[in-house]
């Protein structure tokens, strides 16, 4: 039997993706950009081993049993990364025939699940990273975050640390959709990510079917399409010049105008609560007492947590602040995190 575990971290995006132009594939219909979070706090650890004597694939997610049966995604990274394997195993018959034999997964996230924290991110990373090592493949980040991709179409940016952009591609293989990295973990130390758990509660729309629905019925998506491409340039010139004010500006804009499509659905989808539309309120009153000079900016993704970038000497004051207006005597509700941006460091 071969067994190998590995951790991945969560990614937070800042210009976000929503919407797909082949759902089989997971191509998007837009390049969207985020930063990856330290994993000490937020990851996805899965273990798999491969067995001749197993009688099937099997799925453990946080100690329960999932049927697998119709997982279409987690089936698209075991075929991708088993024909690798098997080409290996072609060219050298002394390998251990790993592609045929059936395989455990066991996944665990140390956070909320499916509460839009990203979790499908690091988990779907974690399973094609871990099917990686297991199978000893060679391949490199980018080839497995085409990969990644068609198991999450974000878990594609978990791969790499620091701030990633995933580049939409125009091939209709999809051969030229993958992540990037724009910049390494260490080039802007000072930036911290504040999780804010408004709720734990699984959402109520996933995120598939929620890009479903845009697609169809949001007149408002054309807009964002075409604002999209300037903003990525926009946002990677702000990370390489960490210009907060700029950064900020834009994550801000780009979750509202997000959560505005969302909205211009038919039927609506929200993601928010009155939490979070607190918090939004709060930051940009915190930020206007600063005559306008950004502090904080909040992202929100599929759901009603929100995630605060902050340079590290406002985030003491910033956690104070949301601790002051937002107390709650629910344990799981008051969990601050925060969340240095790190490497992929021992996966
Ligand atoms: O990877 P998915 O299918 O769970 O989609 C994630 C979409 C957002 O989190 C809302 C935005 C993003 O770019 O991560």
């Amino acid at each position: 039997m071969s067994s190998v575990t590995c951790t991945a971290p969560v990614n937070i995006a800042v210009i976000k993706y929503w919407g797909k132009r082949d759902t089989q594939l997971i191509l998007p219909t837009n390049d969207s950009l985020s930063v990856t979070l330290s994993q000490d706090i937020l990851h996805s650890k899965t273990s798999i081993s491969a067995n001749k004597g197993y009688a099937q694939d099997r799925l453990w997610l946080n100690g329960i049993e999932e049927d697998i049966t119709k997982n279409k995604r987690m089936h698209n990274c075991f075929r991708e990364t088993r024909a690798l394997r098997q080409r290996m195993e072609k060219e050298d018959p002394d390998l251990l025939p790993l592609s045929t034999y059936p395989l455990h997964v066991c996944s665990e996230n140390n956070f909320p699940t499916a509460a839009g924290l990203a979790s499908s991110a690091s988990g779907l990373a974690a399973l094609v990273f871990t099917l990686a090592k297991l199978f000893d493949l060679p391949t490199s980040m980018t080839d497995l975050s085409r990969i990644a991709r068609q198991g999450s179409g974000s878990a594609c940016r978990s791969l790499f640390g620091g701030f990633v952009a995933w580049e939409m591609g125009s091939e209709a293989d999809g051969s030229d959709s993958r992540a990037v990295q724009i910049a390494p973990d260490t080039h802007w130390p000072e930036l911290e990510a504040l999780v804010c758990v408004v709720s734990d509660a699984k959402k109520g729309t996933s995120s598939t079917s929620g890009m479903q629905q845009t697609i169809e019925s949001s007149p408002l998506m054309k807009e964002r399409l075409r604002v999209v491409p300037g903003r990525m340039d926009a946002m990677k010139q702000a990370i390489k010049d960490k210009n907060f004010q700029t950064f900020a500006e834009l994550t801000m804009r780009d979750s509202n105008q997000f959560h505005s499509v969302c909205l211009d659905t038919f039927p609506p989808i929200f993601y928010l609560n009155d939490t979070s539309r607190g918090i939004i309120q709060l930051i940009h009153e915190y930020n206007a007492a600063n005559n306008g000079v950004y502090k904080a900016a909040y992202t929100y993704d599929a759901g009603p947590n929100a995630v605060i970038y902050a340079t590290k000497e406002n985030m003491k004051e910033i956690i104070e602040l949301i601790g002051h207006y937002f107390p709650s005597s629910d344990e799981k509700k008051s969990t601050y995190f925060t969340d240095p941006y790190n490497v992929l460091e021992g996966k």
